[in-house]
């Protein structure tokens, strides 16, 4: 079975990763639109300012070309509860591998990365709602299922 290759390593989501494919792996995920460079710096920039609340990390492929070099991207939301005892819960979205880099074990150490840091924070536990088609491999990172996703478009 193939392993994280060694030319990739996890680092936070950067300002200047607009132009490292960031939006590009997500499109693998969903619908992103056109984002201009200014419109992403702004949401970059909003997200830093909600201190201790966005961790999006990113992984790096230094042997690709530097424009999509960024080859994984994931978030962890922070929500701060009065359940509790003023409990901190984590979320995990976003979560996306770039098609020709699935199946290398960069989800799993995305997803572990993204908990460690939940559990850094503070969090009693993190929350997450997938496809069904993913769910055993969020089983495989240590997620049980639980509840049902309920969703109200505007
Ligand atoms: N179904 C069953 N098992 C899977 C799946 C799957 N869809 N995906 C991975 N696995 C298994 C692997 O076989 C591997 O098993 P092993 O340890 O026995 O060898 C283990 O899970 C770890 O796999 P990775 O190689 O780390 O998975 P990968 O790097 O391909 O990442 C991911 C998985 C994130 C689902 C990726 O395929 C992807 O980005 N898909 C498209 C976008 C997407 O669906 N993202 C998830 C959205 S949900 C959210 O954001 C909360």
């Amino acid at each position: 079975k193939e392993i994280m290759p060694d030319t990739c390593h996890i680092r936070p989501l950067k300002r200047s990763d607009f132009h490292r494919g960031h939006l590009d792996v997500l499109r693998g995920l969903t619908h992103v639109g056109e984002i201009s460079e200014a419109a992403w710096t702004e949401r970059f920039d909003w997200m830093k300012r909600c201190n201790g609340t966005y961790y999006t990390l990113v992984i790096v492929d230094e042997s690709s070309d530097a424009s999509k070099s960024i080859v994984g991207t994931g978030t962890l939301f922070v929500e701060k509860k009065f359940l509790y005892e003023l409990g901190t819960q984590g979320h995990i979205e976003d979560i996306a591998i770039a098609g020709d880099m699935q199946g290398k074990k960069l989800g799993v150490k995305l997803i572990q990365a993204l908990d460690h840091i939940a559990k850094e924070v503070g969090c009693y536990k993190t929350i997450l709602d997938c496809d069904p088609k993913n769910a055993a491999f969020y089983e495989k990172c240590g997620y049980g299922k639980a509840g049902q996703e309920m969703h109200h478009y505007y």
